[in-house]
């Protein structure tokens, strides 16, 4: 029997809403065209325009709901009139922490017809998977403000590093670098400087790493590692970072595979024992919202991680191959220099998909 799989789609701010409804046509498109599975879309409007009506980002009860799906599809939170640590707590990590999303998987690579701003470095040279600690360290919530407004007012920012938190995450870094051809893990460190929570990181990477044979690992401080970025990108292949620097270098890994308009973001729990949430690594990009201009293949590719994830590989691989096809028949938006609108690109991938044998 073909399996039915649920998914709560939240596009809510900026560009989200663009960009997760060309998902669902996409994604829609290949499930009539392999028919091997079905997708069920359940809609939630939260928002950062709900949070300024309401008081609330999630309803009383919502996260409850939310754990009833397969996966959820987000788009993007933030707004110009919400601080951005009241939209991306009241939202996202709203979603991510209770349902203990702790592993990030970001992957990268440069895609057939599209350009690195990289001199001498072609698709192929760039081929990574950034594993981010999505549940503490910088972002653990912790730290508090005092003498708030006078001259002497301190804010403190702590970040946690728990044993158990630091294992499971090497872990699946680990297991993601075991699966992939060349085996090799670089961990990211900040220990140098940072005394106690990055030596335990990098302690805890040396212990697992004794699990895991097979992989070759290698530690390079977080400084460092922009600059190999930059100027060895084939020397790498599987990175694992803290909650903080992997945030900022899966930024950088964005552009310099072509966009940060092409690149998507997984939040797992490993142990599935809630749903797992998947979105394009890109914000709510206020200056195109609204303009049909957003880039919709970081979504395109976050819905292949989604089938990935819930265990239709095969048709994850059709639907960025189709993505590729496209990209290669030069069918791309502007931050990828092209002319096509996000609805031009959509229905080329439609189109692709459609002609699949
Ligand atoms: N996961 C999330 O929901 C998330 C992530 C990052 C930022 N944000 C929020 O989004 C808002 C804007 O943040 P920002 O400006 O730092 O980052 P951003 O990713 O929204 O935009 C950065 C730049 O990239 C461009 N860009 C982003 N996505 C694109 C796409 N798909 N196609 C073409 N161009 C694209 C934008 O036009 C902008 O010039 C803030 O409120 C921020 O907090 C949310």
């Amino acid at each position: 029997m073909t399996k039915t799989y649920n998914i709560a789609s939240i596009p809510a701010d900026g560009i989200g809403p663009e960009v997760v409804s060309a998902g669902i046509t996409v994604l829609q498109a290949l499930s009539e065209k392999l028919q091997t599975f079905n997708l069920e879309f359940k809609h939630y409007d939260w928002s950062s325009e709900t949070y300024k009506r309401t008081g609330k980002y999630i309803p009383d009860g919502g996260l409850e709901e939310l754990k009833q799906s397969d996966s959820i599809l987000f788009g993007a939170v933030g707004a110009e009139d919400v601080p951005d640590h009241i939209s991306l707590w009241g939202l996202r990590l709203a979603i991510c922490q209770p349902f203990q999303q702790y592993a990030n998987v970001r992957p990268t690579k440069i895609f057939r017809g599209t350009q690195s701003p990289l001199r001498n470095c072609d698709s192929g040279d760039l081929d990574w998977v950034i594993v981010r600690e999505n549940s503490e360290g910088e972002y653990a919530g912790q730290g508090g403000r005092s003498h708030r407004g006078f001259p002497w007012e301190v804010a403190t920012e702590t970040a946690i590093f728990s044993r158990n938190g630091v294992e499971r995450i090497m872990r699946f870094a680990f297991e993601t670098a075991q699966k992939r051809p060349r085996k090799l893990l670089t961990v990211v460190t900040k220990s140098n400087a940072q005394r106690n929570g990055m030596v335990l990181w990098d302690e805890v990477a040396q212990d697992v790493a004794k699990e895991f044979p097979d992989v070759t690992v290698d530690k390079m401080l977080v400084d460092a590692m922009t600059t190999r970025m930059v100027l060895k990108p084939q020397s790498i292949d599987t990175i694992v970072a803290s909650n903080l620097h992997a945030d900022i270098l899966s930024d950088l890994a964005a552009a310099l595979a072509g966009s940060i308009g092409i690149a998507p973001t997984s939040n797992l729990d490993p142990t599935r024992q809630h749903p797992s949430m998947f979105e394009p690594i890109h914000g709510s990009a206020f200056d195109i919202a609204g303009k049909g201009v957003a880039n919709p293949v970081a979504t395109f590719w976050t819905a292949a991680e989604t089938l990935e994830w819930l265990g239709e590989g095969a048709a994850a691989k059709k639907l960025l191959y189709c993505v590729e096809n496209v990209c290669e028949r030069g069918i791309l938006t502007g931050d990828l220099g092209g002319k096509a609108t996000t609805k031009e690109v959509t229905d080329a991938v439609v189109e692709e998909i459609r002609r699949l044998s």
